[in-house]
This record gives structure tokens, C-alpha cells and sequence, in this order.
């Protein structure tokens, strides 16, 4: 929450939707919700970056929804954002159905051109009176596993 606070509470300050440390909190708690987290290696107990995800319908398309995507200030540029950004678009390809990685932004935040520059653009569903934006990229699953375990049925085969 201190990272979210630090990089985050100054532009939601600034929008039509205001800081909420409990919204916050309560979000990070829905039924489905992921996180990843990066320890600082050179500062114990610090967060050098998390992401939250979670799995939903967006008029009706699975996607992977990203919550939350943030670096520490000492930690940017060393492309662990990015890192972040392909855990979570690995998870999205490897889950049967999801066919889009989406996020919303706020217009002003200068993190747009990070996510331009890493494959996502503006959403069809994305506003044009907002001072939010929804972005997304479309993903690629993966190719059908064939493991022969429990769970797992091969690929038909043709004959
Ligand atoms: C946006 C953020 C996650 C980027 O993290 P990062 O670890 O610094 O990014 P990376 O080092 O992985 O950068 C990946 C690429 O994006 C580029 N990039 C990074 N920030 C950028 C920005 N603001 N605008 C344009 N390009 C950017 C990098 O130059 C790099 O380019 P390359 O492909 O030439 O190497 C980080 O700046 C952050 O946490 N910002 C504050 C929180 C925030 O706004 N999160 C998004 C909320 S929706």
C-alpha cells in the first residue's frame, strides 16, 4: 500500500475519482484476485514492484484485468516493469478462454507511454470524455499442452 500510495495517490488526487486507501484495500482482496511481488534485494522488507490481476468478463470477453502494475521510483528503467507486464500476459496465454490483457489508466499519467511502447493500445471501449482511458492487447494462447496427466487430455490426433 506505501508503494501504491507513493506512486498513485497524487494523480488519483488529481481525478474525478479521488484517493481511497480502503477502495484500495478492498481491491486487492476480490474473490480471484493475484498479486506478484519483487523484494529490493538491496532494502529488506522493500517492494522493488507488484502487479494485482484478475481473471473477468468484459462484455463478454474473458480477459486478464490489471489492477495494479507498480515499480519503485529507485527501481525504474531496469525493465522489471515490463517483467511484470509478461507474467501477467503469460498467465493470460495460458488460461483456456482469455482473449485480451485490458487495464484502465488515467490520461494524465505519463506510465500511457510505457504501455504503448510494451504492445497495448486504447481499448474500443474506452471513453472519450474521461479522464481515464482503458487500454489492452489481444493475446495469442499458448499451444495446446499434451501432457498425459490427470486434467490434461492430449490433443485429438488426425488420422
Ligand atoms: C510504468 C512503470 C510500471 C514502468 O516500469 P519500469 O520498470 O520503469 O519500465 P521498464 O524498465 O520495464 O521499461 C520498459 C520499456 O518501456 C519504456 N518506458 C518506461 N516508462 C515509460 C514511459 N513513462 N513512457 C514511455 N516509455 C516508457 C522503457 O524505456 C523501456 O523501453 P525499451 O523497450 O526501449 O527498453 C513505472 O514507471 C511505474 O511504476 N510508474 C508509476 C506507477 C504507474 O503509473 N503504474 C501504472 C498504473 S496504470
Amino acid at each position: 500500500m506505501q508503494l501504491l500510495d507513493k506512486n498513485m495517490s497524487a494523480l488519483y488526487r488529481a481525478s474525478t475519482w479521488g484517493w481511497s486507501p480502503t477502495r484500495k484495500r478492498e481491491e486487492l482482496v476480490l474473490p480471484g484476485m493475484c498479486i506478484a511481488r519483487v523484494m529490493d534485494s538491496t532494502a529488506p522488507g522493500q517492494l522493488a514492484g507488484f502487479c494485482t490481476y484478475l481473471i473477468d468478463d468484459e462484455d463478454g470477453d474473458q480477459v486478464l484485468y490489471c489492477y495494479e502494475l507498480q515499480v519503485a521510483a529507485t527501481a525504474r528503467g531496469l525493465g522489471l516493469g515490463r517483467r511484470l507486464l509478461q507474467h501477467m500476459m503469460s498467465v493470460a496465454r495460458a488460461t483456456p478462454g482469455v482473449r485480451f490483457l485490458m487495464l484502465t489508466t488515467f490520461q494524465a499519467n505519463p506510465s500511457r507511454g510505457f504501455f504503448e511502447r510494451c504492445g497495448l493500445a486504447i481499448a474500443p471501449s474506452s471513453p472519450d470524455d474521461a479522464d481515464y482511458l482503458i487500454m489492452r492487447c489481444p493475446i495469442t494462447p499458448t499451444v495446446a499442452a499434451t501432457h498425459d496427466t490427470p486434467g490434461h487430455s492430449p490433443a485429438p490426433q488426425s488420422q
